[in-house]
């Protein structure tokens, strides 16, 4: 028996290797590993027919709706929507466009369904039912906007509006603006707050809380709609001022913990935060900063002075005039601020604008004009001023002369028998305001 040694390693290699004949190499095994995985079995086939049939659903679906959309097709798009509407409303519909598109699938292709109108402009004003807000209110369903008007009846009143009770274009709901609400709309017009220093010293941790909670959600709720939002702020923003004429590019002299400064402070805040949603959320905004406005439908005793000397004379009793009598205001009718208010809305500048009539008057003057229009027998009353009463105030309005084209054509003389005809009727026609109540006057805003 040989001992010779004989090789078994072939025993332990594995069977492909040597074992099995290697299959000859397929061209398309040298491209990379993708391209082979997409080259078996049709794959690529399946893929390209796959896009073609996604790309004919997807243009047929886009075809109805390349324009602006006419009207929300399901539930879900009607809720973010405001529907077939001019200038701004565009541009809400753009920003809301994907989850247009979204809401608008499966839906029948965005055509107005048969029956329905477009819709004219859905416009919510704050505050509608008080004096600015009211007039406001008359002149946007004039026009043929939609118009809802979001109040508290704090200082505002029913009757203001109620001449448009009934007609669809209107709509009232009873609601505080601290309170967050969602509503389909293009234009916010933001007025909800107490203008006069008898009702936003009542309480003035609310009226900060309506300057700065209620700002913050109206300003959330144009955010989420796309709606343009316009702020009435005041000329009380330049508290005391150490210039005169008062123009935009001041900041004011504000005193931070006065027994006004609720207010000023809080149309300060109130401004800040719009800018703030401008520049952060861009927001569409504009600020207006009313200067002393007066007209029919003001609060009888509400301590500003126009209603306070006019509420006065008719009663018979004397004017009140806080101080020297020397201290000046302008005095604006409220069409004309309406205007003004309308055409900064429209327009294409943020703001801040002056809104006032710059013609001046001592409170002396004014109580010599109301004589001359009421009652040439009234007597003048001289009383103590009140805490932080501004001395001055006049609007420089070269900033909305030049960029709105707007400028006040109601003289005070012209405007005062306007409103006394109206506080006429309201004294001695309705016994409800027959009562004195407060004649605490003050001349402020
Ligand atoms: N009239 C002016 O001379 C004057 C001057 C400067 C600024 N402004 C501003 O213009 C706006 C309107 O002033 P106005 O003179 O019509 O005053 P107004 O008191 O007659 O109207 C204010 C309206 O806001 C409502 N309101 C108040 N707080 C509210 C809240 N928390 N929620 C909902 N509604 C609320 C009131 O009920 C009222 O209807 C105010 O923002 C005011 O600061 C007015």
């Amino acid at each position: 028996m040989g001992s010779e040694l004989i090789y078994r390693g072939h025993e332990a290699q594995p069977l492909g290797d040597g074992a099995c004949s290697p299959k000859p190499m397929k061209r398309w095994l040298s491209l990379p590993r993708a391209v082979r995985y997409l080259l078996r079995e049709q794959r690529l086939f399946f893929l390209i027919a796959g896009m073609a049939l996604a790309t004919i659903v997807l243009a047929l679906a886009r075809r109805p709706l390349s324009g602006p959309p006419a009207i929300a097709g399901s539930a879900a798009a009607g809720a973010y929507l405001t529907i077939g509407m001019a200038r701004h409303s565009t541009v809400a519909a753009e920003r809301l466009w994907p989850g247009y598109q979204a809401a608008m699938m499966g839906s029948v292709g965005g055509k107005v369904p048969l029956g329905l109108k477009r819709k004219g402009m859905r416009v919510v004003v704050t505050g509608g039912a008080g004096f600015v807000g009211s007039h406001l209110v008359d002149r946007l369903i004039e026009r043929g906007d939609s118009v809802i008007v979001v109040d508290n009846f704090f200082t505002g009143r029913k009757e203001n509006v109620m001449h448009h009770f009934g007609n669809p274009n209107f709509e009232l709901i009873r609601h505080d603006v601290v309170e967050p609400l969602l509503l389909e709309v293009d234009q916010i017009y933001h007025l909800a707050c107490p203008a006069s220093p008898v009702h936003y010293k009542f309480n003035p941790v609310k009226t900060i809380k309506t300057n700065v909670v209620g700002t913050l959600n109206m300003l959330g709720l144009a955010k989420r709609v796309g709606a343009r939002f316009l702020l009435t702020s005041t000329s009380e923003v330049y508290g005391d001022p150490l210039q005169h004429p008062q123009a935009e590019t001041y900041w004011g002299n504000v005193n931070p913990i006065g027994v006004r400064s609720c207010y000023d402070e809080g149309k300060r805040t109130a401004e800040t935060l719009t800018m703030d949603y401008h520049r952060g959320a861009q927001v569409e905004v504009r600020i207006a900063r009313i200067f002393n406005t007066y007209g029919p439908r003001m609060c009888i005793d509400d301590g500003r002075v126009v209603s306070n000397f006019v509420a006065q004379a008719l009663r018979k009793e004397p004017l009140t005039v806080y101080g020297d009598g020397k201290q000046t205001r302008s005095f604006q009718y409220v069409s004309d601020l309406v205007e003004g208010l309308m055409k900064l809305m429209e327009g294409e500048h943020v703001g801040p604008f002056n809104l006032g009539n710059p013609g001046e008057f001592t409170m002396l003057e004014l109580a010599q004009v109301v004589q001359e229009t009421i009652d040439p027998n009234a007597r003048i009353e001289f009383r103590p001023n009140t805490e932080d009463d501004p001395h001055k105030r006049k609007p420089d309005i070269t900033r909305a002369k030049e960029l709105l084209g707007w400028e006040p054509k109601i003289p005070l003389r012209k405007g005062l028998p306007l409103m006394v005809s109206d506080f006429r009727k309201r004294i001695f026609d309705d016994h409800g305001t027959t009562s004195t109540g407060s004649s605490s006057a003050s001349s402020a805003a």
